[in-house]
């Protein structure tokens, strides 16, 4: 790998115990001091309220990052999105990994079966019968039983059976040959981002408590399930009130980004309880112009959403960022701002941090301004 913070045969040895203004940019900074202040805050959170967590790799694609996690303490699981990032977390030594998306046709099947024959802790959710029925027939002819969730529609139509079906699907799964059903899992993924903090608790205790409705009628019937799994990091203490939530399946938390801070929080402040412990170091290439200069940040290495642009770190004011191609972006002073010169760094936090790593390799691991370590992103680009 060819990458200027690396030395020739790709190591960190290079940059570890030396001042992060020798990395070279773009690169992705990782404060170790402020993720574990995350981390930690997080599971005493859950642990205050009798739950566990079970984070979301997909926001952070790293197997290092998860380990961490876990030892942080309060983990009953990570999650993972798909199939090929979960065989990655059960490599790395994560004992178990729930996959939120269902895993559909037959090439997938047969992986997730044999993953599952060799880790017993992988988990999976489903959403339809036909589904259900080619899990249960691998399982079967491989001589297991794979542990599933069935995966409730929180309104929002992506995935999942609806609130309606939820409990005649359930019990139909739980009596599949070659299948053990554990519970239930409801991410309302539409609700996470809304603006007004009270407005968001509101809907996501609704809807959160009907998919605890349809657990507790499951679990009257005799259903032996003892897991409900949602929530994220926006509405993650309002869903600390739900009693039957088992695990909290939290990802941008640990990180943060410009969506989330930009969002109103308890007691009318922002929503700041978690800082944001990752940025993008980037440099001026061209200061030709009165009112921006371009950086060496662009598409390839930033993930860009106007509503909620890189905030430059350090300097005052309404910073503009647009998008100036692959490779590059321009970044606009605020009015009568000093405009940063040529060759200086720019530190920017991510406008949303689940896409824009998974446009890099490394995290650079900071404390203070020293480097510490470099954490492979080795979920990246695993999307199938
Ligand atoms: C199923 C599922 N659970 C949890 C999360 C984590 O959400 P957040 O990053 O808002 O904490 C996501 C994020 O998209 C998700 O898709």
């Amino acid at each position: 790998m060819m990458n200027g913070n690396l030395s020739s045969d790709g190591g960190v040895t290079d940059m570890r115990g030396r001042h992060r203004d020798g990395l070279d940019t773009p690169c992705l900074v990782l404060d170790l001091d402020r993720l574990d202040r995350n981390l930690a805050l997080m599971r005493d959170l859950a642990r205050g309220a009798g739950k566990m967590l079970r984070p979301h790799a997909k926001t952070h694609k790293c197997s290092r990052l998860a380990a961490r996690q876990w030892a942080t303490g309060g983990c009953v699981g990570i999650c993972a999105a798909k199939l090929a990032e979960a065989e990655v977390l059960l490599e790395a030594g994560i004992p178990e990994v729930l996959i939120t998306s269902p895993v559909v046709a037959a090439a997938r099947v047969a992986r997730l079966v044999a993953l599952a024959a060799r880790f017993p802790g992988l988990r999976v959710v489903v959403d339809a019968r036909e589904n259900a029925l080619a899990l249960a027939s691998a399982a079967r002819q491989a001589g297991i039983t794979l542990e599933v969730l069935v995966d409730v529609d929180p309104e929002m139509g992506r995935t999942g059976v609806s609130f309606a079906a939820a409990a005649d699907f359930a019990q139909w799964v739980a009596v599949q040959d070659g299948l053990r059903l554990r519970g239930l899992q409801c991410y309302a993924g539409h609700l996470q981002h809304i603006e007004n903090a009270e407005e968001r608790a509101s809907r996501s205790r609704a809807l959160l408590g009907r998919a605890a409705e349809v657990f507790r009628r499951l679990r009257a019937s005799g259903l032996p399930i003892d897991l409900l799994t949602g929530a994220g990091t926006g509405t993650a203490e309002a869903d600390l009130g739900i009693p039957d939530l088992s695990d909290l399946q939290v990802g941008s938390y640990c990180v943060m980004d410009a969506e989330y801070l930009k969002l109103g929080g308890a007691d009318g402040r922002r929503f700041d309880r978690f800082q944001p412990a990752l940025t993008l170091l980037s440099t001026v290439i061209s200061a030709n112009h009165a009112d921006f200069v371009t950086i060496d940040a662009g598409l390839k290495q930033l993930y860009f959403t106007p509503d909620a642009p890189p905030l430059p770190i350090g300097r005052p004011g309404t910073w503009r960022y647009e998008w100036f191609g692959d490779e590059h972006g321009r970044l606009f002073p605020p009015p009568g701002g000093a405009r940063p010169a040529l060759g200086e760094r720019v530190e920017l936090i991510l406008p949303h941090c689940d896409p824009t790593i998974n446009l890099h390799d490394l995290l650079w691991v900071t404390q203070g301004d020293t480097v510490v370590d470099a954490w492979e992103i080795d979920l990246r680009g695993l999307g199938q």
